[in-house]
């Protein structure tokens, strides 16, 4: 989605820009443009498409000797909302006069009320967007004193934004604000940065001031002040960013996809560091901050997420269930508020987001907590919204993810959702003995996940059945129907093909009047209480001339398929790791031929800040 980079302070501004932008090009966008003050107007540079684009025509900009000595500056990648991704739509944005430039993410939802206003003050719009409709409003309330203007301006403004605002009147001074849109002060040695994440930021500085909604502030090359609207002023303090968040090469592998697949044995062993008591077959989980009465009193658990982080949920649903006894239910986080929740003190309310920014997960927080329920945030990035917002619950410390299409963030928020699951459950019913089995599993995960990963030329060959069909099918059921959900979401998010996960009990209600001979159909069937009937289930297909692509556990049969993926022997709930990582392979070896963009595929974004 949207990125924002901005900078003032004693180095040249264009390389720090275009490289922020660069690092930020993961989040997905389809344009992107930059601001430069000059002696009495801002100097724009816009381009359609990749960043490479936007470089290139910095370099060839006529004007290339003043750009290059401009030591302050902002700009953007911009994720089409209103109107299509064209020059003239894309940011920054200007006042009538031109001195003011503005870069925002979010999305004004009064702009037309707005915009009427402003034609009606003799405004002629060069775009469509709800961003100018903003730019032109601060211009109006533009007396000299930029923070003024913007404050005075979003006053008038509903909806959500992360802003960055300049004037060329005073080019040593960048005001921004937030509410609703990530924003993150950068305080470097030679001048300070905004950005809407810190992956842009790392290059330059590892300490970081986040803005919270309602701030409002100045940075200049040596300072930095933040009020809220009403010139209150506001303390944050200074965090320290992970070492980590630097950690963004590719290492060697083709696409961050790949190697955010191969990252995964690592990414969950940070993920269970620390975490589980073999010995007493326990997890500890100091963040979820819950007392033993706390968790004593949970009647029901409510997960809410978006996208893969729902399909994590579903598996987590009977994690719950399962292990822990409790009621658990999975409700997508976009339709939360607006379905009258039934949440109490009772509940506890679980978000789970990798990014921690997801507008409509953060909006099921809020409301879960007017409703008094407990809420703990189940996120990857440290510092984000959520994760600040929710106060507690369980980091996943899987690293960054750049892909837009996750993996490690999925498997690690089911590792993270099993140790949670344990945890409330040996506080309840379950016995040590079963608890030290279930430890001592986990704790093998990063193996089982490595006997996947070792079978990675062998699926690469297994993808050759999918290339070019018109209908993939996933089935599963249990724990892996989820499984089959993301592995068809992999599919269809990177390679373009169309691609459906189906609970297997379901798709002779219908769907299978979709299989033609040759349609393949995905089926997880590793060990499970219910693996003879979904083989049932592939057998109904492969009568039908589906070709069968099974995941089996090692050592069992798969009559009559196509091709066989293999996990090795574990618990279901386990499993659903070790399978969805030989289907995110599947997915990534399939895009490969089909020579798709994978890290970042078209129209989707890393994270979605509106809803
Ligand atoms: C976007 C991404 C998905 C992700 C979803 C939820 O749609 O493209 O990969 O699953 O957002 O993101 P979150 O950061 O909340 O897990």
């Amino acid at each position: 989605m949207c990125g924002i980079i901005g900078y003032v302070g004693s180095k040249a501004a264009v390389p720090i820009l275009l490289g922020g932008l660069k690092r930020l090009e993961y989040r997905g966008y389809d344009s992107a443009g930059l601001a430069l003050p000059q002696t009495d107007t801002m100097l724009a540079i816009k381009a359609v498409g990749k960043v490479s684009k936007l470089i290139e025509a910095t370099r060839q900009h006529p004007n290339t000797a003043l750009a290059e000595s401009s030591t302050s500056g902002i700009a953007h990648t911009r994720w089409a909302t209103h109107g299509a991704p064209t020059e003239s739509n894309a940011h920054p944005h200007f006042d009538k006069s031109q001195r003011l430039a503005l870069v925002h993410n979010g999305i004004i939802e009064n702009y037309r009320s707005l915009r009427q206003k402003l034609i009606a003050l003799g405004h002629e719009f060069k775009s469509d967007t709800d961003t100018e409709v903003l730019a032109r409003l601060i211009g109006e309330y533009y007396q000299g004193d930029l923070r003024l203007a913007v404050a005075s301006a979003l006053r008038q403004v509903e909806g959500a934004y992360g802003i960055a605002v300049m004037s060329a009147n005073q080019p040593g001074e960048i005001i921004v604000a937030r509410k609703g849109s990530p924003l993150v002060l950068g305080i470097g040695e030679h001048g300070c940065l905004v950005a809407s994440d810190t992956a842009a930021l790392v290059a330059h500085t590892q300490q970081v001031i986040y803005l919270d909604d309602g701030d409002l502030a100045k940075i200049t090359a040596t300072s930095i002040d933040i009020t809220d609207l009403n010139q209150t002023p506001i303390d944050r303090s200074i965090k320290q960013l992970e070492p980590d968040a630097g950690a963004i090469e590719k290492g060697g592998y083709e696409h961050f996809m790949l190697k955010e697949i191969f990252d995964q044995p690592e990414a969950i062993t940070n993920t269970l560091r620390g975490r589980l008591d073999l010995a007493q077959g326990k997890s500890i989980l100091a963040g979820m901050g819950t007392s033993t009465r706390d968790l004593a009193e949970i009647r029901r658990i409510v997960m809410v997420g978006c996208g893969t982080s729902l399909h994590a949920a579903m598996v987590g649903e009977f994690a719950f269930e399962d292990l822990a006894d409790l009621h658990a239910e999975v409700q997508q986080a976009a339709e939360f508020r607006y379905r009258n929740p039934l949440i109490d003190a009772q509940d506890l309310v679980i978000a789970i987001s990798q990014s921690g920014e997801t507008a409509d997960t953060l909006a099921a927080v809020r409301e879960a907590k007017e409703k008094g329920a407990l809420v703990l945030g189940l996120v990857n990035v440290v510092g984000s919204t959520i994760a600040r917002e929710t106060g507690r619950g369980v980091y996943l410390h899987a690293g960054p993810e750049i892909s837009v299409a996750s993996t490690k963030g999925f498997t690690t928020q089911v590792t993270a959702l099993l140790l949670m699951a344990l945890k409330l459950a040996r506080g309840r019913r379950m016995s040590q003995e079963r608890g030290e089995a279930l430890a001592k599993s986990l704790a093998q995960l990063p193996d089982l996940i490595r006997s996947v990963l070792a079978q990675n030329d062998a699926i690469a060959q297994v993808a050759q059945h999918l290339v070019g069909q018109e209908h993939i099918f996933y089935l599963g059921r249990g724990p892996f129907h989820p499984v089959a959900l993301e592995g068809a979401l992999k599919l269809k998010e990177i390679s373009y093909l169309h691609a459906e996960g189906y609970h297997a009990a379901e798709l002779k209600h219908g769907p299978i009047a979709l299989l033609t001979p040759g349609t393949p159909v995905v089926v997880l069937a590793p060990e499970s209480p219910v693996r003879d009937k979904v083989w049932s289930n592939a057998e109904e297909c492969r009568a039908r001339g589906a070709k069968i692509i099974a995941v089996v556990t090692e050592g069992t049969e798969a009559p009559g398929a196509t091709a066989v993926l293999t996990i090795p022997a574990c618990e279901p709930l386990i499993a659903t790791i070790p399978a969805t990582i030989a289907l995110q392979l599947l997915a990534y070896h399939v895009a490969r031929l089909q020579q798709c963009p994978i890290d970042q595929p078209r129209n989707l974004a890393k994270s979605v800040t509106v809803e």
